[in-house]
């Protein structure tokens, strides 16, 4: 794998022997704690935040506390091996990124600081919808490190086209619908600071850049003019910085940054999808199509009858539904209806190489991590993801070889104990 996993830990304490202290804080409370004074009060409640009363954000991590592992003893676990295949690549690590949109809020780098530190590790990134930064950016800092795309599906079927256009064209080797998505959840946090980024046009790079989108942008007729106050000016000031150009008083004369706004808001996410839907985006490309936010054992059967290559079990990170099952609980019921047949990856309450372990315990194939990447980077741009990324990766490493297995294949559903 990129890092060995001893090196990773003798070089941490060398490093404390020598007087110089982390980056980033190694335990995910701390690391949470140091982003949080980084981030405004509006960015962190957009990241920590979940839906309602946050049960679910709560139980997707409390479900994990639940499983035991039970290690095995003198098994030579001197050589190690942590790399899977999957759609015939093989990754180093069971580990993906998972998409986060807006991550403009956590560092001004954004997206080209996870892109590099991914590709530094050869973390496979999955691109967001609502990127901070176009793909083609990002994908141009990334040299040959492996990445996907997550699409969320508009209501424009020739948006999603282009999208997909774009993706083949940007080395992603995978595409991941998100489903969950269709509508924003209540989201507390963010209500009760009445703050959504993409109205200053934060998170919507994707679009701005598609020649699709600027066409139905062109479509839109003129907003009425609303009453300007110094509020309402800031968030003008800050569309107009956000859209792509040098110019600032010719893009604000061009009213286009409202429009892409307008636009935006009008389409990005369409509640009337149904799966037959999917059948368009099979016609459109060939390439691996997961379908992540699936919880359900019948949903997950669906995904292979309209030939879907994988799911990702997903609950967005307690963001949409609360009181959800949390992603760990639904992972067994998917995996014995999935038969084997397509992977299935998971995601919402990764913390430590332990909740890394339970899950391929499951039968997950690979998970993806969220939220703590994305303190990494507020903490320390891209070498602060870098790090979690290492520390994520060397505890797994050490959870695995310390659980008596040697490889993924050893690891098994007999190596957990429900409680
Ligand atoms: C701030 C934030 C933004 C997110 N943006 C997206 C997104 O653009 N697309 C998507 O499919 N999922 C998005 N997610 C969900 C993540 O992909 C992932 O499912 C979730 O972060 C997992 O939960 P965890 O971070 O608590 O482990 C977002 C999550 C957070 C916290």
């Amino acid at each position: 794998m990129a890092i060995e996993s001893l090196s990773r830990q003798r070089e941490i304490y060398l490093n404390g022997f020598a007087g110089k202290s982390n980056v980033v804080p190694v335990s995910f409370t701390d690391l949470e704690a140091s982003a949080r004074k980084k981030l405004s009060e509006q960015a962190y409640a957009y990241i920590a935040g979940g839906a309602g009363n946050e049960s679910t954000v709560r139980s997707n991590v409390s479900s994990f506390e639940k499983l035991k592992i039970v290690p095995r003893m003198l098994r030579d676990v001197s050589a190690r091996d942590t790399s899977i295949e999957l759609f015939k690549h093989k990754y180093e690590s069971p580990i993906f990124i998972a998409p986060i949109g807006v991550l403009e809020l956590a560092h001004r780098d954004a997206d080209l600081a996870v892109a590099k530190a991914a590709s530094a590790m050869q973390v496979p990134y999955i691109f967001s919808s609502q990127a901070s930064v176009p793909m083609e950016k990002v994908a141009a800092a990334m040299g040959d490190g492996p990445r996907w795309f997550q699409l969320y599906w508009s209501k424009s079927n020739e948006l999603v086209k282009s999208f997909v256009t774009r993706v083949e064209n940007c080395g992603c080797s995978a595409i991941v619908v998100t489903l969950d998505t269709t509508l924003l959840g209540w989201r507390t946090r963010d209500l009760d600071m009445a703050y959504l980024p993409f109205l200053e046009g934060r998170g919507i790079a994707q679009y701005t850049s598609d020649p699709v989108f600027q066409k139905l942008m062109d479509e839109l007729e003129p907003a009425a003019n609303r009453k300007l106050n110094w509020h309402t000016l800031a968030g003008l000031i800050q569309m107009t910085k956000n859209y792509p150009g040098n110019n600032f008083f010719s893009k604000l004369v061009s009213k286009r940054p409202i429009k892409a706004v307008q636009k935006f808001i009008n389409t990005y996410s369409n509640p009337a999808l149904t799966w037959d839907d999917l059948k368009f985006l099979r016609e459109v490309t060939k390439f691996p199509v997961l379908l992540k936010g699936i919880l359900h054992a019948e949903d997950a059967r669906k995904a292979i009858d309209y030939g879907m290559d994988g799911i990702i079990v997903s609950n967005h990170g307690g963001r949409q539904v609360d009181g959800s099952i949390s992603t760990i609980e639904a992972l067994p019921s998917i995996v014995e209806a999935v038969q084997n047949k397509i992977p299935v990856l998971m995601d919402s309450g990764i913390r430590g190489g332990a909740d890394i372990f339970k899950a391929l315990a499951l039968g997950a194939k690979a998970v993806c991590i969220g939220r703590p990447y994305v303190y990494g980077l507020a903490v320390a741009g891209e070498q602060g993801v870098k790090e979690v990324l290492q520390n994520m990766l060397t505890d797994f490493e050490l959870t695995m070889a310390l659980a008596g297995c040697r490889n993924i294949a050893e690891i098994k559903t007999s190596s957990l104990m429900h409680t």
